[in-house]
């Protein structure tokens, strides 16, 4: 059996392109190590995060990535166990969701589509059903995330 994890967070730090790669680059860089997979959606100054492996392996970098200051109103959706993982080639996948009329954030860093691809045909999984609606805006689940508005008002 693996670990399951699917998180939403809101980022606290204003990230350009370069620190963004740069986070990718480190994190598939350890997650390949350490069997971990999933992918990182970020939509409008929020993360969604799936993290598929190994029980343990999971459950520790969950705990590292609750507590970066990076993000802010860290929020377990989903923590299960599966046989198989629903991403299962990817060290860390990425997408940014476009916001109505605003260039991309990150134009820089590529889109994995072959993760999304997985994800439309993964059909009504509740896992791949709540990373395609974060993607199309849908509001955010567990409510929250007073502190992304808060930056929103610093920046
Ligand atoms: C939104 C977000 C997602 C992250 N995802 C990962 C990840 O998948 N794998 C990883 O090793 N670090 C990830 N990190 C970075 C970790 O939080 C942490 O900085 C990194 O594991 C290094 O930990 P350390 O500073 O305790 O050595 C992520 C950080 C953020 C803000």
């Amino acid at each position: 059996m693996i670990r399951q994890l699917l998180y939403r967070s809101g980022q606290l730090y204003e990230f350009t392109t370069q620190d963004m790669l740069r986070l990718l680059l480190q994190a598939r860089a350890f997650n390949a190590q350490a069997g971990i997979g999933g992918m990182l959606l970020h939509q409008d100054g929020l993360f969604m995060q799936l993290l598929e492996g190994p029980v343990a392996a999971v459950d520790r970098l969950y705990a590292r990535i609750a507590s970066d200051p990076r993000h802010c109103e860290v929020r377990l959706l989903v923590r299960a166990e599966r046989h198989m993982p629903l991403l299962p080639s990817w060290r860390m996948a990425w997408a940014e969701a476009p916001v109505d009329g605003e260039l991309p954030v990150f134009a820089g860093v590529e889109t994995d589509h072959t993760a999304l691809d997985l994800l439309e045909r993964a059909g009504s999984d509740r896992v791949a059903a709540t990373m395609r609606a974060f993607l199309l805006g849908a509001p955010v689940p567990n409510g929250g995330l007073g502190c992304a508005k808060l930056m929103e008002r610093v920046l």
